[in-house]
């Protein structure tokens, strides 16, 4: 138990790339943040630069990613961290083990399937991938050249189109304070800030 009498827990965001998982788990951060609590986003764009630098998008090297990226997890989110981890993990096989794993290891695991519709990420294409992809120069791309698994018992389905980052980590709040791994959010605050 933590200084604040919670355990820890990895909040696990599963969604296509441009789905916003980031932006929705920065918010989620800070509203965590206020409250005190010990946060740490893990994000696939992010690894993929060091700890996983050496992984492609293969379906192996997929599996690879998620693994490592569980386990890191599992290890803040036992050290008492709310452990947020942005990847877009396309594969239901993978995201099963780490719940397992977090399980076996009496961890909470909160699956969130961040649920924009493909045509809505692509819209919104922050980093021009999709167009690329589109146009031949991204293979396997998650979506359009490659899988998607849905989840199909998720914790969480989150939907974000028409919505803003904060109402957005404002339902994620109140899933974790109803499962008390986190404190209610007032009613109000989030607009008055
Ligand atoms: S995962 O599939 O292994 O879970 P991860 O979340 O780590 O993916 O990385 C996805 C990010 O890598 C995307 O948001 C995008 O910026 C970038 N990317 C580059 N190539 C691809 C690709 N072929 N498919 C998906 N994402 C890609």
């Amino acid at each position: 138990m933590s200084v604040e009498g919670r355990p820890g827990a990895t909040v696990w965001f599963t969604g296509l790339s441009g789905s916003g998982k980031s932006t929705v788990a920065r918010s989620l951060q800070a509203c965590l943040g206020r409250q005190g609590r010990r946060t740490y986003v893990l994000d696939g764009d992010d690894l993929r630069e060091g700890l996983n630098s050496d992984l492609g998008f293969s379906a192996e090297d997929r599996a690879e990613n998620v693994r490592r990226v569980g386990e890191v997890a599992l290890l803040l989110s036992r050290a008492e961290h709310l452990t947020l981890v942005t990847v877009i993990s396309p594969y239901a096989a993978g995201r099963e083990q780490v719940r397992r794993r977090h399980e076996r290891s009496g961890v909470e695991f909160v699956e969130v399937h961040v649920a924009t519709p493909l045509e809505v990420c692509e819209a919104r294409d922050p980093k021009g991938l999709y167009r690329r992809a589109r146009a031949g120069e991204i293979e396997r791309f998650t979506g359009i050249s490659d899988p998607y698994e849905p989840p199909v018992a998720p914790e969480v389905v989150l939907g974000t189109t028409g919505r803003t980052p904060e109402d957005c980590a404002a339902e994620l709040l109140a899933h974790l304070a109803a499962r008390r791994l986190a404190d209610p959010e007032p009613a109000g605050s989030a607009s008055r800030r």
